[in-house]
């Protein structure tokens, strides 16, 4: 359905949430912040925080969920110790110190999410829009996520794209191999470049020089990937969340990095759109948070709050929180088939079924957003 007056086309294929609708209390402020916040739920009830069926680990007390705006300044001041680099420690998971870790040790994603794919999955089945769809496995719907992306973000042969957090390159290939424009992708882990060079090198139908990668962190560019730009389009798959609490900055960046009348066209995890119902809830979004090293999560309507603030145009939103809940609930199946570990030995699988539940007590989720520069 067209949207009169909006510059692209506004489909809701999961329109369970529109803009504005979500609970005010939508930040988790994790590691021990909770004391010195206004707590919500989780605090008041005093939750001694350890996901179910772990070991204790030192240092830390408790999730906390806090009002929107509440407590920022603690959480900028954490996120401020690692900004230079773009590094965030969160937990430590066993050799894993940070998410950059986290990315350079594991090596599960090419066999459960996909060869060189690192993202979640679009199912079409899922728009219920009355048409009888296939269901996708979770691959498919990872190849049909980014193809949406490039439909929506309007990218085509003339475009100049900058990815951020490419991983691996492959939506860069993908983006050239289907579209012909060219791509600059920028990753804060070694092992990506690496890999994301070497697939460029091999796929067929990319030219020489259409697509460039370069290691660094999108909380301040590298030089030579601004170098490379103004872009037409901003381009980013489930990276911004590992640095939420510099949000700002990194939309600072995008600003930089695009050519006046540029798009951002923005893919995102989510934390919390309400407080948790329960304890149970607080220790499935605290394990999430813990695999994935995150410290603070925005859920939606923080999300859309900071990118307004930072003076962009929503031009559209879709809440992908059941895309979420299929892509895990698929993984989860192919992580148990696998008996796959996380680097502290902790089944995958229970990690995946914590965070499918987590996804639904709406503690966390998904988004897709178009933005233009006011
Ligand atoms: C979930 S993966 C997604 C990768 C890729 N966008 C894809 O869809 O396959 C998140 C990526 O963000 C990268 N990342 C995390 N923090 C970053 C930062 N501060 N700057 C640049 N990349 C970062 C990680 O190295 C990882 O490749």
């Amino acid at each position: 359905m067209s949207q009169s007056g909006a510059k692209y086309v506004v489909e809701l294929p999961t329109a369970e949430l529109k803009l504005g609708s979500c609970a005010t209390s939508d930040r988790w402020l994790p590691h021990g912040l909770g004391r010195r916040t206004l707590g919500g739920v989780a605090a008041r009830r005093k939750v001694p925080w350890r996901p179910r069926g772990s070991r204790p680990f030192g240092g830390h007390t408790r999730p906390v969920l806090c009002s929107a705006g509440e407590s920022l300044d603690l959480a900028n001041d954490k996120a401020r110790q690692g900004a230079a680099s773009g590094v965030v420690a969160g937990e430590s998971v066993g050799q894993e110190q940070s998410q950059r870790d986290f990315y350079q040790i594991n090596n599960l994603y090419d066999t459960i999410s996909g060869q060189d794919n690192i993202h979640h999955g679009f199912y079409p089945h899922l728009a219920r829009d009355g048409r009888e769809l296939v269901v996708l496995d979770n691959v498919q719907a990872s190849m049909a996520l980014t193809q949406r992306m490039i439909a929506l973000g309007g990218i085509d042969r003339t475009s100049k794209v900058l990815d951020l957090g490419c991983g691996k390159g492959l939506s860069c290939s993908t983006i050239a191999k289907l579209t012909g424009a060219s791509c600059v992708g920028v990753d804060l882990t070694p092992k990506h470049i690496e890999r994301a060079n070497a697939l460029a090198a091999t796929t067929a139908g990319i030219e020489r020089g259409q697509l460039t990668f370069v290691e660094g962190s999108f909380t301040e560019l590298p030089s030579e990937a601004l170098a490379l730009g103004p872009f037409s389009h901003v381009f980013s798959q489930v990276a911004f969340c590992h640095v939420h609490a510099e949000l700002p900055a990194i939309l600072a960046q995008v600003k930089q990095a695009l050519a006046p009348g540029g798009v951002a066209v923005i893919n995102d995890m989510l934390g919390a759109s309400g407080p948790p119902a329960s304890e149970d809830d607080v220790a499935d979004a605290a394990a999430v948070y813990r695999r994935l090293h995150f410290e603070v999560l925005h859920g939606h309507q923080a999300w859309r709050r900071i990118v307004e603030e930072a003076g962009f145009t929503l031009e559209h939103y879709e809440n992908w929180d059941a895309h979420m809940l299929k892509s895990y609930e698929d993984r989860r199946d192919k992580a148990e088939a696998l008996g796959a570990e996380m680097a502290d030995g902790t089944p995958l699988a229970t990690n995946f079924e914590q965070t499918v539940r987590a996804v639904r007590a709406r503690q966390i989720g998904m988004n897709f957003a178009i933005l233009t520069v006011d």
